[in-house]
């Protein structure tokens, strides 16, 4: 069988997995992917933050002596030096397989505007001048992991900024001042602001960066009774072209987190590359949900008499049911009569390429209420039924809807002998279809966060169904007014 064979690769690969150091021991339920389009919008979003930061760097004074023919030694200061311009044109983020990501910027200029003294006993001698820093290039290596608590850091393993041209503007004409700028000065200012550029690149890594990614909700409360686990399962996976997160993706209950009785299924994702970001959502995420909700009693339900609309033709009573449960009628005179329900076990969501479908199985329990208020069981119905799930995409999370299918339905017990089980199975898909429907295509439609950092929305969402995963891919776009 088919079935069986993907369980025993599933488990060779599991073994595999676990065998090698420090792999999680099991599959991500949910995987992020992002593409050299995304890459190369981050480095973009980020070169703009990194601009206003860079105009922030605070330069030094520079002084000391000089020796001018005719005059002798003077003594000169250049202070007040600020950063009058900053353009950082080109960046680009790529990956360092195995370790993170290696940060380019390239194009950039600095302009500094700053005053200059110069002093020989009585003589004093002052004005201001600009600097022009030219084809700066900064490189940068970013080192990605987690944290024990899921989240992921960030580092800079390495930084170095090389300035290769500066070019000095003085008021006035003082061929003189510029000698002692490129003398005495120049190589020390390039070497102050080569070293300046990292310090404020560590700096926003560490104060911006990393405070930002550490936005990904970790855990998120979908309700009062679930939330969903997005914390990683390992630091970030660097290949050649893209960068996968693996997260748990594993939904809870929140009063009381029981350990999952299956794992998640090991996904192989499609190379596609369209779009800046992937997510491979597999069927754990749902089936986690599925039985979070099942184990509470969500899905369970009751009918009694009061329930059923005027007009039906049938009600929960005995004396109704006489035509086709004669004995019943005639051991339980005029009593009504309780149907309880339960899906079980969890339904689980089957994913087939193109397709979603749920086959849950319901029992039915009916009891006659006695004169006492006591319940008596009568009869047990076993109920099947085939549904056909519809996902829709919204900017941030994954929504959807259940199709009901036809319900076929069986006697699976009685005391009150063999009947025939249609009218009831009428009764009944009416119920399922205007209360338990509802109720979950209502919780389906607040539905699922995606693991997204915050201000980011998705936009161009295209969707596959693949075996044991969806695959959802979309174009990003910071949002942050
Ligand atoms: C739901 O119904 C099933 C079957 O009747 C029962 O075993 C289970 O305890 C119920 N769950 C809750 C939370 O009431
Ligand atoms: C998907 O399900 C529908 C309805 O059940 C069916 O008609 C269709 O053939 C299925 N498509 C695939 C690709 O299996
Ligand atoms: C559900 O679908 C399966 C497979 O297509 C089929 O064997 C089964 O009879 C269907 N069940 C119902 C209740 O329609
Ligand atoms: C997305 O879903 C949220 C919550 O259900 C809703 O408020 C919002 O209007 C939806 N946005 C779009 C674009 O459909």
């Amino acid at each position: 069988m088919e079935g069986s064979a993907g369980t025993l690769l599933s488990l060779l690969l599991r073994l595999l997995l676990t065998s090698s150091p420090g792999a999680p021991d099991h599959s991500p339920g949910l995987v992020a992917r992002i593409t050299d389009k995304g890459l190369e919008y981050v480095a973009k979003e980020g070169l703009v933050g990194l601009q206003r930061k860079l105009h922030g760097i605070a330069l030094p004074d520079f002084t000391g002596d000089f020796r001018i023919s005719h005059l002798g030694r003077v003594r000169y200061e250049f202070h007040s030096l600020d950063i009058s311009s900053c353009e950082l044109l080109g960046s680009a983020l790529t990956p360092l397989p195995g370790q993170g990501l290696s940060l380019a910027i390239s194009d950039s200029s600095i302009g500094v505007h700053g005053k200059w003294k110069v002093r020989k006993s009585f003589v004093k001698l002052d004005g201001s001048f600009d600097v022009w820093v030219k084809d700066i290039t900064t490189s940068v290596n970013l080192l990605l992991g987690s944290e024990p608590s899921g989240r992921p850091t960030v580092t800079v393993s390495s930084c170095s900024s090389h300035i290769s041209d500066v070019e000095v503007d003085v008021s006035g004409d003082l061929g003189w001042l510029l000698n002692l700028f490129h003398s005495q000065i120049e190589s020390r200012f390039q070497e102050v602001l080569e070293s300046k550029i990292c310090e404020k690149i560590q700096n926003s890594v560490t104060s911006d960066l990393q405070p930002y990614l550490q936005t990904l909700p970790v855990t998120t409360e979908m309700d009062s009774l679930a939330s969903i686990d997005y914390s990683l399962m390992q630091a970030p996976r660097v290949t050649d072209q893209v960068l996968d997160v693996m997260f748990k993706g594993e939904i809870f209950n929140h009063n009381h987190r029981s350990p999952v009785p299956f794992g998640a299924p090991v996904m192989s994702l499609p190379e596609e590359c369209n779009r800046m970001v992937y997510f491979a959502i597999s069927d754990y995420v749902f089936n986690t949900a599925s039985l979070v909700y099942q184990e509470a009693g969500y899905l369970n339900f009751s009918i009694t008499d009061d329930m059923i609309p005027p007009e039906s033709p049938i009600r929960l009573t005995t004396k109704s049911f006489r035509p086709f449960i004669p004995r019943l009628a005639k051991l339980y005179p005029n009593m009504n009569l309780e149907l309880q329900g339960a899906v079980v076990p969890a339904p689980f969501l089957n994913f087939s390429p193109g397709n979603l479908s749920l086959a849950p199985q319901m029992e039915i329990e009916a009891f006659v209420v006695l004169p006492s208020s006591i319940r008596e069981p009568v009869f047990r119905l076993g109920l099947a039924t085939n549904v056909s799930a519809v996902l829709t995409f919204n900017t941030t999370k994954i929504t959807g809807f259940l199709k009901p299918g036809k319900v076929h339905m069986e006697l699976k017990e009685s005391k009150v002998g063999v009947f025939n089980v249609e009218v009831l199975e009428a009764l009944l898909n009416v119920h399922i279809l205007n209360t338990l429907y509802p109720k979950v295509n209502d919780k389906l439609a607040k539905g699922l966060p995606l693991p997204l950092l915050k201000h980011i929305r998705l936009y161009d969402l295209v969707l596959q169904i693949h075996k044991d995963f969806l695959f959802l891919g979309a174009n990003v776009q910071y949002t942050k007014v």
